[in-house]
């Protein structure tokens, strides 16, 4: 009876639940479920081995090693993800913020005056609009397609304080006004790349991935009808795909944007393309 309950109190040790944790995930993700979902710092978890956890904590913790195991992605378990200074609440119904998309707020941090009006295409969790909102004094629009992205999106609104205004909208149908930024970072994956079957992606909603057949679907409809909706001189700031590079120069030039610029991201990738809109 007495080994009995002095093994129980054993598994509710933190220390002994974190290497099981770790023994399935390595230490990285081992110590980012147990700071996340336990709610202690990286010091905690190492120093405190000791400390008794409840039992709805280490069932937590060890359902949480199943659903990694399983492939979902960290960011759905714990349900937040950091987008350069905001820890952003995500779910299911939102891309999870990739590190190369705040490429595209430094961008537009760089090409934005103080005061100007910008427009986040296909805002997802709210990562970009939020943390343009946050940086800079501007005013700054959000437009998704799908409502419960768009529900994501508030609630991080309301957890960081930020001005952002939603709007419900196919690209540009129900946006009003001309905007010194245009910024997005649209589904740009081709429906047949065999990526989507591969590790996060088979997790995040597929329209928010999938472009279209060739993938460049929605930056064509964006590129096209941008100039409509900017202010003269005004920038078109895109992210795309690691082999569109060509075809969305393409794109830009056509539609006769001036002053194109590239930014690889931090593999070397060419990621983030920006175009003026010729004065009018
Ligand atoms: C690649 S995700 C980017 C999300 C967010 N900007 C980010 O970087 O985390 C593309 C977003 O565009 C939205 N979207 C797809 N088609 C759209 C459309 N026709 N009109 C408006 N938004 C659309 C999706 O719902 C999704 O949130």
């Amino acid at each position: 009876m007495k080994t009995q309950s002095c093994d129980a109190t054993t598994e509710l040790e933190l220390g002994l639940c974190y290497d099981r944790a770790k023994a399935h995930l390595g230490m990285d993700e081992a110590m980012l479920l147990a700071t996340r979902l336990l709610g202690m710092s990286f010091t905690e978890v190492i120093t405190e081995r000791g400390r008794l956890l409840s039992l709805a904590d280490v069932e937590k913790l060890n359902s949480a090693v199943q659903r990694r195991l399983s492939g979902e992605p960290i960011a759905y378990i714990t349900g937040k993800k950091m987008f350069r200074t905001l820890d952003l609440r995500v779910s299911p119904d939102v891309l999870i913020p990739r590190f190369e998309t705040e490429l595209l707020v430094d961008v537009v941090l760089e090409a934005t005056p103080n005061g100007g009006r910008v427009l986040d295409l296909g805002t997802g969790s709210g990562a970009i609009a939020i943390a343009l909102s946050k940086t800079k004094e501007l005013q700054v629009v959000a437009v998704d397609n799908d409502e419960r992205a768009l529900q994501v999106c508030a609630e991080n609104c309301r957890k960081h304080e930020a001005n952002v205004e939603l709007v419900c909208s196919n690209w540009f149908e129900n946006v009003r006004g001309r905007f010194d930024t245009i910024v997005s970072n649209p589904p740009y994956v081709a429906a047949d790349d065999p990526h989507l079957d591969e590790g996060d992606l088979r997790f995040e909603p597929h329209d928010a991935l999938v472009g279209g057949p060739s993938g460049l679907e929605h930056l064509e409809e964006i590129i096209a009808s941008a100039s409509n909706f900017l202010n003269p001189d005004g920038w078109l700031v895109v992210e795309h795909g690691y082999d569109q590079q060509t075809s969305v120069k393409k794109l830009f030039v056509d539609r006769g944007f001036a002053n194109i610029q590239q930014r690889r991201d931090y593999t070397d990738t060419p990621r983030v393309m920006w175009g003026q809109a010729c004065g009018r």
